[in-house]
């Protein structure tokens, strides 16, 4: 078949494809909402015909596997980010775990040793903490702040000991982590940072995006998040001593960095001396890391990339919902703690949390909100060490962990996600304000 003609079925396709979202999705989307009937969800997908485009594109290519459309959109967050790197994963558990087991593949470069400590947050989630225990390493817990709900900056330095190396945090929520004093402390203690910024794409401190005060950070792409490719996640590089360390761990923990599909990108294909290999064994063959396979296919990243072009709207639409809520429910502060962020912070919010007050009661506030149809979450994990499957984790204590419990009790958030409409959080201020005043 002509060249032309492939365009012109392509050309059809699409067009199908929009009528399609058009008849589905739009009218689904535009349905009338039903105070008390309808769901108001705390996160969703928010996608329009041209991601569903393409992916029909990415299928049609049937490339598959990470090829042209991760190839664009890596560069366009590296662009984005102003960072060394940026790699595609196929999550943001993947991106916490290609950090961590980097830092621990650069270990003959000094960085991290079996037994080393990593300081991280009690309050957090699960496959933030999960990489430091693969990887044998010790997490030493530090309590979190209620209202920011993120590490404590005033408990780090006491809780850094003899064998502590870095520092793993999540900014919560989308709230920025009061990053001037913890790169203060971590440059002066020779700790190396890496940022936890799934749910805070976009967010900044200071003027500067989150995930390039770090040597690395994580980004997730799950349906909940800034935007989306479905499952999905990336690693930002800012420090180049880690670049080919990251790739190689995503990729199998080999040597060779040639795109899928090339080969003797370093000209030496047969030529190297490796390991205890033999001479001249070939390159692409070559394991210098403990890897993973943690790649995405194609077609997630045709969909991150035409989110990617919406990103700037998503951000302030949940900026936008973030104030509606906070400007209506500062009627009822003496029931609930608002949320609270650092005066340089400019945060791109992923939800609205809330911590219930003493003399308020939590499950039946719950109950009323998910009773009337709107979606609550806990701040994931609550303590960490309470949760069933780490109860009985080797770890290290960085003084008490009282606010880490109180957020565990007392603490939820509802969504801010830019598919709430203006019916819906009028129903959900107006639901709160019900619950408290009759
Ligand atoms: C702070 C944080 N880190 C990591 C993850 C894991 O991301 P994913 O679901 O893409 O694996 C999440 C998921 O919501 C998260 O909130």
């Amino acid at each position: 078949m002509s060249k032309t003609k492939a365009a012109e079925l392509k050309a059809e396709i699409f067009k199908k494809v929009t009528e399609y979202f058009e008849a589905i999705h739009r009218v689904e989307r535009e349905a009338v909402f039903e105070p008390g009937v309808s769901k108001v969800h705390y996160a969703g997908r928010v996608f329009d015909d041209r991601d569903m485009i393409n992916l029909v594109d990415s299928a049609m290519d049937f490339w598959l596997t990470a090829g042209p459309y991760a190839r664009e959109l890596e560069k366009s967050m590296r662009e984005f980010f102003g960072a060394r790197g940026f790699y595609l994963v196929n999550s943001g558990s993947s991106a916490n775990l290609v950090m961590v087991s980097t830092l621990r593949a650069a270990s003959y470069k000094g960085h991290l040793k079996l037994g080393d400590e990593v300081i991280t947050p009690a309050v957090t989630f699960p496959t933030t903490l999960t990489p430091i225990l693969q990887n044998q390493l010790v997490p030493v817990f530090v309590d979190a702040e209620v209202g920011t709900y993120n590490i404590d900056p005033a408990r780090i330095e006491e809780a850094i000991g003899p064998k502590t190396r870095a520092i793993l945090i999540p900014h919560t929520l989308g709230n920025p982590c009061k990053m001037d004093t913890i790169m203060e402390i971590a440059a002066r203690k020779g700790l190396v940072v890496l940022e936890d910024c799934c749910d805070a794409l976009g967010s900044r401190f200071d003027g500067k995006m989150v995930g390039t005060f770090g040597a690395m950070a994580s980004l997730s792409f799950y349906p909940a998040h800034h935007m989306t490719m479905g499952e999905g996640g990336g690693v930002v590089v800012n420090n180049p001593e880690f670049d080919k360390i990251v790739l190689s761990v995503r990729d199998w923990g080999r040597d060779c960095w040639c795109e899928p599909g090339h080969s003797g990108t370093c000209g030496e294909r047969f030529t190297g001396t490796f390991g205890k290999l033999p001479k001249g064994y070939d390159h692409k063959y070559v394991y210098s890391n403990h890897g993973y396979n943690l790649k995405v296919t194609d077609m997630q990243a045709a969909v991150g990339l035409s989110q990617f072009d919406k990103l700037a709207g998503f951000i302030e639409a949940r900026k936008k919902n973030f104030k509606y809520y906070y400007t209506e429910l500062r009627a009822l502060e003496d029931y609930l703690v608002l949320p609270r962020w650092e005066e340089k912070a400019d945060p791109s919010w992923f939800a609205f949390p809330v911590t219930v007050k003493q003399g308020v009661d939590f499950n039946s506030l719950i109950q009323y909100l998910e009773d009337a149809k709107i979606e609550t979450r806990k701040v994931f994990a609550g303590n960490i060490l309470r949760q069933p499957g780490f109860t009985s984790i080797e770890h290290r204590l960085g003084g008490s962990l009282e606010n880490t419990d109180t957020i565990m009790d007392r603490t939820f958030f509802i969504g801010v996600y830019p598919g709430l409409t203006q019916p819906m959080m009028e129903f959900v201020a107006d639901t709160f304000k019900g619950f408290f005043r009759g």
